[in-house]
């Protein structure tokens, strides 16, 4: 008797636990979805409302999780489901004994312009904005960039020092940017973030007076030569911007070493640039900024070389790398995505196999920047695709993380000083006091979620080639395996997934979609 109601009880507090366990699955907040027009959607977010990304808990094996984000209208939507043990759909092999890359992580930026439009919200909304990429029930971002001094997306040009002749930087200040619109929004994403973020700073121009044309846009370089006076003050401004933002408790994993380098070698560059070719970089690298963040105790902060277009990326490593007392200084190269649709992804795994002690990392992305496009695209799903399958085919070849541009825009991409508006997988309404999370949000949040920092690629083999799919498999800290797969095409795709072949995963692939599935 005594037994039997123990083992009531027993039965009583395990569904009273499936009942707390499904209340907290469903505790899940749902996208308040839009229409904007036809296949248009966003999700709306406003002070008492935004929609949680589910946290990702292991399975016991024999179960495995897809979330699903589609044209339709599903976002990071979960699944859990059982596999089976026959395939009758083609077979995605995952290969775990092949192993490439580990990733670092991805995330967006804080320019002055998402700062301004972050705090254009108010304060509840502000927050959700913030978790909604950085916390544990967001798209846990773990990177951060930063813009050192002023970029396109300020409201006007200016440097940490533009007191003429300062070779000493003895008047070096953060700029009121950083204190309003760029410190507070970085603390914030810190708090609420459940994990480390690895912050990286870029500059676009350096102070008007050390450079050859006295103005911070247009085709300028420094003054004189790599290793003159003008060169080891740029090289010490690094070391002051890492020092200032220490003294607001942000350190920096990461620099590069220049924004587009060559845009300030082009006649009327519109906006703040800085011009280097591949010999000025490496000897600057070498000879100042190198030597500077050594001495200056900085010597663990990752060094990225290159900082532009994938164009580029051979003739500037080769320069650059080949030389040892340069190289020894780079961690890294990063890569910008805007001529990616004219350079094959190869050129990235050409520069790995070159020179494979420099990882690659892609440090700049938006949509909306081409002179034919519209700037803000409301709800696209056309934008998630393309964000998508640049990431995929980045990680195919070797790429270790994907950083996006800015993190908030307003309604007409900006704001951007010189007009040079896009768009944003966040776009705030200050006048409606509400965001709207554009499908490029959840693209980014099925890599981002899932493929945890030192996660692995691993190679997948398919038993045949289905067109209009992509995929990546990555082999996680947690031993789980994640894939992300990409359907392309208007047709639903059936499709099985398994690694040693004892269990076979199911996967029902929408037209137009992108899913994460995962399994322990
Ligand atoms: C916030 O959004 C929710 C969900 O879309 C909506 O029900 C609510 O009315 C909104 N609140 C305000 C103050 O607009
Ligand atoms: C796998 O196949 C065996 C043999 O047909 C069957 O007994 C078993 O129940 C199957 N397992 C699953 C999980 O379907
Ligand atoms: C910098 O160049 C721009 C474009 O030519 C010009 O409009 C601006 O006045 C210049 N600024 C300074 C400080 O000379
Ligand atoms: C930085 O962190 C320290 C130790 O946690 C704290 O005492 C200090 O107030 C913080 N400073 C700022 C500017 O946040
Ligand atoms: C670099 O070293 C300093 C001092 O030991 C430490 O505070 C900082 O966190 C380190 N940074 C990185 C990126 O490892």
């Amino acid at each position: 008797m005594a037994a039997n109601v123990y083992v009531m009880l027993l039965f009583i507090s395990s569904v009273l636990f499936v009942c707390i366990q499904s209340f907290q699955a469903t505790s899940d907040v749902k996208c308040s979805l839009r229409s904007v027009s036809f296949e248009h959607k966003v999700c709306v977010c406003n002070s008492s409302y935004c929609d949680t990304t589910p946290t990702v808990e292991p399975v016991p094996k024999g179960q495995y999780i897809v979330f699903t984000t589609s044209r339709n209208g599903l976002r990071l939507d979960k699944k859990v489901l059982k596999a089976v043990n026959v395939s009758k759909s083609a077979v995605f092999k995952i290969d775990t004994k092949t192993r490439r890359q580990k990733i670092i992580g991805f995330g967006g930026a804080f320019t002055d312009a998402a700062g301004i439009n972050i705090a254009s919200l108010p304060s509840d909304a502000q927050k959700k904005l913030i978790s909604s990429y950085f916390a544990k029930d967001g798209i846990e971002y773990t990177v951060g960039r930063v813009p050192m001094a002023s970029c396109d997306f300020s409201t006007h040009p200016y440097s940490y020092d533009d007191v003429a002749g300062d070779l000493t930087l003895s008047k070096f200040a953060l700029a009121p940017e950083d204190l309003k619109y760029k410190i507070p929004f970085i603390q914030q994403a810190k708090t609420l973030s459940p994990n480390p973020i690895r912050m990286f700073a870029s500059p676009w121009s350096a102070p008007a007076w050390m450079k050859t044309n006295d103005n911070m846009t247009g085709k300028g370089s420094l003054i004189g030569e790599p290793g003159g006076q003008y060169y080891k003050a740029w090289a010490l401004y690094y070391v002051k911007f890492l020092q200032f933002y220490q003294q607001h408790n942000i350190s920096f994993w990461g620099l590069t070493t220049q924004n587009e380098p060559i845009d300030g070698l082009q006649q009327n560059f519109p906006f703040q640039a800085l011009g280097f070719t591949p010999e000025t970089q490496r000897d600057f690298v070498k000879l100042d900024l190198g030597p500077a963040l050594h001495t200056a105790g900085f010597g663990n902060v990752s060094l990225m070389m290159l900082d532009d277009q994938r164009l580029l990326i051979l003739d500037w490593t080769k320069v650059v790398l080949s030389d040892p007392e340069a190289s020894q200084y780079l961690s890294g190269v990063a890569v910008h995505w805007y001529s990616d649709f004219l350079v094959p992804s190869d050129v990235l795994t050409k520069t790995h196999t070159n020179f494979p002690d420099k990882f690659i990392f892609a440090s700049e992305a938006c949509e909306g920047s081409m002179p034919w496009q519209k700037h803000v695209e409301l709800g696209s799903w056309e934008r998630a695709a393309s964000y998508t399958k640049d990431i995929i085919t980045d990680l195919n070849n070797w790429v270790t993380g994907w950083t996006d541009w800015n993190i908030a825009l307003d309604m007409t991409g900006g704001p951007n000083w010189v007009s040079n508006f896009v768009d944003s997988p966040i776009i705030v309404n200050a006048e409606k006091k509400e965001f709207y999370k554009q499908p490029m949000f959840y693209a980014l949040g099925h890599f981002s979620k899932f493929l945890r920092p030192g996660s692995v690629w691993v190679k997948v083999e398919s038993s045949e080639s289905i067109p209009g799919i992509e995929i990546t498999a990555f082999y996680r800290p947690d031993n789980s395996l994640a894939v992300v797969i990409h359907n392309l095409g208007i047709d639903t795709v059936e499709l099985t997934l398994t690694d040693d072949g004892s269990a076979f995963y199911p996967v029902t692939s929408p037209g137009y979609s992108i899913q994460t599935v995962l399994w322990w």
